[in-house]
């Protein structure tokens, strides 16, 4: 019989391989649990604190079941859960020690496979990163969408719909009251929210780079069908680990262009880009900014989902879900690689079928033609800035006009509401301190709100522009990822109210109009913020964090350690 990993805590007859079995006995595993059957280490992101994750117990029983049926051992273990709606000042800053947790918690135990389970947005990224860094086999679970929420009759979206409401409640189109009964409705069910926002894009690029069943990303959490789907990778999971197909061997280059090819035609979130950069990192496939360029091009937008579109991911599952995405894309993508399963992503996708027309259309009949996130670079982003095309305002992707500037979010929260402020309708704000070693950690306030008598004259969008990240649930005319971020002095620190600023979409050009000289001068003048954090975590965070362009991931963690342990904790 093949000799796992897991035998060289268990297959020893010393002292050691002693405590790692006596103590393993007080769960009541028998003898035979320890006699070389696959050991399957379910990494859970479970916390009442991560509310989009607070099911995961219930779906750990069903990877179990289905590592047992497969002939298989599962042990359960907890790591560092990132709940989006409650952490601060953002979830982005402990995205890379959460990873940390996973990585090394993986590669510590005795471990042969690995079933992870995620759901909100940072979690997924986090436990991907940390067990590229180990690269044994592992398989995905992700927790699904919540049910779509309802308001007056209506279908109304995790974040797209409050973003709006909070606008209409600040321009005095809603009461409070309304507002409140808003809150009630929103969050219907377990599961992750229900828009095309992070959680889900993530849901879908784990589906799309290959490593969870097909057809999984996007049952809603509640359906018994993502039950299944979680007792089906459990058994994946033990065949997985006696074929040794280990996540080095399912992402590969071209894994990562059909994500971010997919990842177009869904119209998934900017987030997508900082974090497939970093697993990417991680596992050692070469990606950059110009591959997101590159390989979004001539992709359709095919699914009708808010932020960008009107519908729900509920919807999206019942047209026909991933597999009829994937179906229309298989002359663009990488189709004979390799998935989770064993089978190749044409086998998997060459049956999806689009169940209705007005969520998913097909190639012929797109949303949108050229939806991919556009790549600018300029002298105000010369290492790189995004734009998301599908949820801006089509007239103002290309746009040269005056800047408004806020120096950080506190300069924001205290002027933004201000009825004098000199402001107008056709300026571009820009809002700087916002990027990973700013905030720090790069939160999600690339969305900010518009100047409060700016809405009350019914304006709705305007070009913004920032070093930080946005909600995936987010719409508007917004520049984010701006690299080098202005704390460590991108030319984005020295641009000053007045300034010009163009954003040319067509030409992937940002451009700050001040020339040279004056911005020499304005460059030695310009003095850092301090940012002050003598010890902990956000210590080690600001001294290595990478910038935006490159998946802002620790500098220290990027690529592999492998599974390999050298040292025992005991003498012989
Ligand atoms: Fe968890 Fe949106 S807040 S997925």
């Amino acid at each position: 019989m093949k000799k796992y990993r897991s035998q060289e805590w268990f297959g020893v007859k010393d002292k050691s391989g002693f405590i790692a079995r006596s103590w393993l006995k007080n769960q009541g595993l028998p003898n035979d649990a320890f006699d070389g059957r696959p050991i399957i280490g379910i990494c859970n992101t479970w916390s009442e604190l991560t509310p989009c994750n607070a099911h995961l117990r219930d779906l750990a029983e069903q990877v179990k079941q289905g590592v047992l049926e497969a002939g298989g051992i599962a042990f359960e273990f907890p790591v560092m859960s990132l709940g989006e709606a409650l952490m601060k000042p953002t979830t982005m800053l402990y995205r890379n020690l959460a990873s940390m947790d996973v990585e090394e918690s993986i590669r510590a135990n005795p471990l042969d496979g690995v079933v992870l389970l995620t759901n909100c947005d940072k979690t997924t990224p986090a436990c991907l990163m940390g067990a590229a860094s180990v690269d044994l086999p592992t398989i995905v679970v992700t927790g699904g969408p919540m049910l779509n929420g309802k308001h007056q009759g209506k279908d109304i979206g995790s974040g797209t719909d409050l973003w709006k409401f909070s606008e209409e409640l600040r321009a005095g189109i809603i009461t409070q009251q309304e507002f409140d009964e808003i809150e009630n409705n929103m969050s219907r069910s377990s599961g992750a929210c229900n828009t095309m926002g992070t959680a889900s894009t993530l849901s879908c690029m784990v589906e799309s780079l290959g490593l969870s069943l097909p057809g999984s990303a996007t049952i809603p959490a509640v359906d018994a069908n993502r039950r299944r789907v979680a007792r089906l990778s459990g058994r994946r999971a033990v065949e997985l680990v006696k074929e040794n197909i280990c996540l080095s061997h399912i992402l590969t280059k071209e894994a990562f262009e059909n994500a971010i090819i997919t990842n177009v035609a869904i119209g998934g979130s900017t987030n997508f880009i900082i974090h497939l950069l970093a697993i990417a990192g991680r596992i050692g496939v070469p990606l950059s900014l110009d591959d997101f360029d590159k390989h979004s091009q001539n992709i359709p937008l095919l699914v009708n989902l808010k932020p960008s579109g009107s519908y729900l991911m509920e919807d999206f599952h019942y047209a026909g879900g991933m597999p009829a995405v994937i179906n229309q894309l298989l002359d663009k993508v990488n189709s004979n690689i390799l998935q989770i399963n064993g089978f190749t992503l044409k086998d998997n996708y060459c049956n999806g079928v689009i169940y209705n027309e007005d969520v998913i259309r097909n190639c012929a009949n797109p949303l949108q033609d050229d939806a991919g996130t556009i790549v600018l670079k300029g002298n105000l982003a010369p290492d790189g800035a995004i734009i998301k095309p599908s949820a801006a305002t089509p007239q103002l992707l290309n746009y040269k006009a005056r800047a408004f500037v806020f120096e950080n979010i506190e300069d924001y929260n205290e002027r933004i509401n201000d009825l004098d402020l000199d402001v107008s309708q056709d300026d571009i704000l820009v809002l700087k301190g916002a990027g990973p070693k700013g905030y720090p950690g790069m939160p999600e306030v690339g969305n900010f709100g518009l100047p409060l008598k700016l809405l009350k004259l019914g304006v709705r969008d305007m070009v913004r522009i920032s070093d930080g990240r946005m909600s995936g649930t987010a719409f508007g005319t917004i520049v984010l990822h701006v690299s080098p971020e202005s704390n460590v002095g991108g030319t984005l620190a020295l641009v000053k109210t007045g300034d010009i600023i163009e954003l040319n979409c067509q030409q992937r050009k940002l451009t700050l109009h001040v020339n040279e000289d004056e911005l020499s001068i304005r460059r030695e003048s310009w003095v850092p913020e301090e940012i002050n954090y003598p010890r902990g975590y956000t210590h080690i965070y600001i001294k290595t964090v990478n910038q935006a362009n490159t998946g802002a991931d620790l500098n220290f963690l990027t690529g592999k350690s492998s599974s390999i342990i050298k040292r025992e904790p005991h003498p012989k």
